[in-house]
């Protein structure tokens, strides 16, 4: 039976935060919001190991409080990609092409449990994987000048999320082709230069990325919902 594994990349400097801090440290009701992010991971019995790629030289505030399971790894590169890449090849060294590997951001606290539960199940049973994404809703436009220069037509447009689902093989063996990592901003998309088309896994709007300083007060408002407090 093959293994499913997580690797996320918590690597990232934070520029949009504007306050220097690395806001996967930054505590949001008194846990990180990294400890956040992984409590779900950690709570799914079916994930076997938990990579968590930090910048090099990075140091976590306070040892983990989100249980066993989770390895931290100074292996972060210059662009998400790369340190994506970089945790691939570290949890290659010892498992097996055929194991499922998850990679989340760390910067994405409200993944419910129940959007992680089927998303293994639909992209674990899938021959490429596959990703948690929503359907756009709103009115989409194209901009040029600072004004309307087009109005896109939405259908069949989605937004992609994370976790995305592939084999450990599979997906390390596209980010180690690529030639230019900046341009792949997630997995599928790397999936996507094999030929592959994954699997659209319909996702909830609450599984948002932390970006910007207002931000912390809907995770807030979420977790709170989410009885995660
Ligand atoms: N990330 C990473 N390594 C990088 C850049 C980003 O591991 N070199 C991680 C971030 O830590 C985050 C996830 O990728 O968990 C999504 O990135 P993003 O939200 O863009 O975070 P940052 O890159 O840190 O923020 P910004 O783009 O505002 O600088
Ligand atoms: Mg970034």
């Amino acid at each position: 039976m093959p293994r499913i594994h997580a690797v996320i990349p918590a690597a990232g400097s934070s520029t949009r935060m504007g306050n220097g801090a690395p806001k996967q440290f930054t505590r949001i009701g008194g846990r990180t919001l990294l400890e956040r992010t992984l409590q779900p991971l950690c709570d799914e019995a079916r994930i076997a190991r938990i990579l968590v790629v930090l910048a090099p030289g990075a140091e976590l505030p306070a040892p983990l409080d989100c249980g066993a399971r989770i390895e931290i790894e100074p292996i972060g590169g210059g662009c998400r990609a790369e340190s994506v890449r970089n945790g691939l090849r570290r949890l290659a060294q010892s498992e097996s092409k055929h194991d499922f590997v998850l990679v989340h951001d760390a910067a994405r606290p409200c993944l419910g449990s129940d959007e992680l539960a089927r998303l293994i199940d639909l992209a674990g049973g899938d021959d490429v994987g596959g990703l948690l994404a929503q359907p756009v809703g709103d009115t989409i436009k194209r901009s040029g000048d600072g004004r309307v220069a087009q109005t896109v037509d939405r259908s069949g447009l989605w937004r992609a999320a994370t976790p995305q689902m592939f084999r450990l093989g599979i997906l390390a063996a596209a980010l180690e082709a690529c030639e230019d990592l900046t341009a792949v901003t997630d997995e599928s998309a790397a999936i996507e230069r094999l030929g592959l088309r994954p699997l659209l896994v319909a996702g909830e709007a609450t599984n948002f990325k932390v970006t910007t300083p207002a931000d912390w007060a809907l995770a807030e408002a979420i977790l709170r919902m989410q009885k995660r407090w």
